[in-house]
């Protein structure tokens, strides 16, 4: 009886200690800033390039500033609410997705009379007199780290029943940027000082009849609640595999298959939803993506790490994939094998994140799950020798993420480690959990 009402008492304190953390997880997530890409955003820019009898003609135009954060397949959707009675007359290089009811106009009929218009891109190859610059890539836009000049998407949209000058207009409120999934949060339009444009021949300038912006930024926490991928450890001085923790991206209500599994050759079963739905290989981890870092060779100077993403889902190819890897070596890259790479610099003091990503034409696809759903590289490292050592893991990553979302680490101690410090910490944390037990032991009997 004793015994019991302790133990309940302990377990509810410690279900209290939990779940503040838990909390306090949830409120660092569900603020939008990422602390290594502190300025990441993707911004939406309306310039008015002409008034019209009714309206106006807008070109809108959207950047990623975000460093690693690309918008994949099947790329973004762009949605917005209009504060009158707008309607789209017509459009260049993306079109909306529903038309909604134009019944009460007579002859020409608007491209969309909706409310809130959701616009999607075009595919590429559309005909030309459907294109404007920087369209018609079916959505994809890249990170502004890995290719600046592709992180930039357009479109050009004509207005009508809407204010024509910059004293009647009325902004578009209520934007909202799938990317292509939920994470995106979009602030209010702001006018703001009109952009100006260089001449092809770049004698002349011309300038936007009145522009807004609008800023976009991302929360892991409101795409998904589980992590979308996460990381193992190896180690050339330890013969175990740390694997993912059990579970890292949710395991109820998941639907998996087994990768030597008959289906897999039925024709059709790699091709992707409507709803993005993945079809998973059945792993404990049951994430998409995994990625491993082995430490693999020291050297006098140097040590080497070996770097693979395995992709676990059936049904998507990831194009122009990106990782970000945190380590306090990273300041002192030697050399990467068989990725790109590029150290990312957020505050000029530290510098202990890089990002890798594939080689155009080479492994910028990481491929559907199967013998080719992997990528991989190796890292040579110049070791500071006040800094570097085997000792309690600090050879692993600190922060791994895939596609810019934050990756589950194992638990520390679990980590591989060298057998000398094996036999000395084992007994150690053993001697200190007992210590412990009976600590509560002795309380348990007082109560
Ligand atoms: C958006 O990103 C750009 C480029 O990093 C930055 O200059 C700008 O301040 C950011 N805007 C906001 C509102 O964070
Ligand atoms: C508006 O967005 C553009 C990029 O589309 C950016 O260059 C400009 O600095 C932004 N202006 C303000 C005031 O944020
Ligand atoms: C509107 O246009 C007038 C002159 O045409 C200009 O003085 C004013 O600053 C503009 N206002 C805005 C909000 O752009
Ligand atoms: C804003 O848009 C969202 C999604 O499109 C919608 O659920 C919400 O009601 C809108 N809010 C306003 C004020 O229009
Ligand atoms: C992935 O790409 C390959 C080669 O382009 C293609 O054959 C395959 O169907 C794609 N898989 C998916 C799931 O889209
Ligand atoms: C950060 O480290 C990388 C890798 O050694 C190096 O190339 C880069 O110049 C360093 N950047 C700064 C700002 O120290
Ligand atoms: C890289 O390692 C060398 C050798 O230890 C060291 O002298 C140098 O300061 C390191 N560079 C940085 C940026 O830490
Ligand atoms: C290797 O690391 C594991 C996990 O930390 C540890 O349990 C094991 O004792 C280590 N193996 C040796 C030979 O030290």
């Amino acid at each position: 009886m004793e015994l019991q009402c302790c133990q309940s008492s302990l377990f509810t304190r410690l279900g209290c200690i939990f779940s503040a953390f838990l909390l306090a997880m949830m409120f660092s997530h569900a603020v939008a800033y990422d602390p290594l890409d502190p300025t990441g955003n993707i911004t939406i820019k309306w310039d008015v390039i002409s008034w019209t009898p009714d309206g106006y003609v807008a070109v809108v135009t959207m950047n990623n500033f975000q460093m690693y954060r690309h918008i994949m397949n099947p790329g973004w959707t762009l949605g917005w609410t209009w504060a009158k009675k707008e309607v789209i007359w017509s459009m260049v290089g993306a079109q909306t997705t529903e038309q909604g009811d134009c019944s009460k106009f007579k002859g020409n009929i608007p491209h969309c009379c909706k409310k809130a218009p959701i616009v999607v891109d075009l595919l590429p190859g559309v005909p030309y007199n459907q294109q404007i610059a920087n369209c018609c890539k079916g959505g994809v836009v890249a990170a502004w780290g890995q290719d600046p000049s592709a992180a930039v998407a357009a479109f050009q949209v004509s207005v009508g029943l809407a204010g024509t000058s910059n004293k009647t207009v009325k902004l578009p409120t209520n934007f909202t940027l799938l990317g292509p999934g939920p994470g995106y949060t979009c602030g209010p339009a702001k006018v703001v000082p009109s952009t100006t444009f260089l001449t092809p021949d770049h004698r002349r300038k011309t300038q936007a009849l009145m522009t807004w912006n609008v800023t976009c930024t991302y929360s892991q926490f409101l795409a998904s609640k589980n992590p979308s991928c996460c990381v193992s450890f190896s180690s050339f001085y330890n013969s175990t595999i740390t694997p993912c923790p059990k579970c890292s991206c949710g395991c109820r209500t998941k639907n998996c298959i087994k990768s030597n599994l008959k289906l897999l050759s039925v024709p059709g079963v790699n091709t992707p939803r409507k709803d993005a739905a993945p079809l998973l290989q059945c792993t404990s981890h049951m994430c998409p993506i995994r990625v491993h870092w082995h430490v693999k060779l020291n050297y006098k100077d140097y040590w080497r790490a070996k770097i693979a993403i395995t992709n676990f889902n059936y049904r998507l190819n990831y194009t122009q994939w990106t990782l970000v890897v945190q380590h306090p070596n990273l300041n002192n890259v030697t050399q990467v094998f068989s990725f790109d790479y590029k150290p990312l610099v957020p505050y000029q003091s530290i510098n202990d994140t890089s990002m890798f990503y594939g080689m155009k034409y080479y492994n910028d696809l990481l491929m559907e799950a199967g013998p080719s759903g992997n990528v991989q590289s190796e890292l040579l490292l110049q070791k500071n020798p006040d800094t570097f050592t085997l000792k309690k893991g600090w050879a692993f990553p600190r922060k791994v993420y895939f596609n810019g979302d934050e990756c589950r680490l194992p638990s520390p101690d679990t980590y591989p480690h060298l057998p000398s410090t094996a036999t000395i910490s084992s007994p150690a944390i053993a001697a200190a959990l007992s210590a412990v037990s009976l600590i509560i032991m002795l309380v348990c009997k007082l109560i």
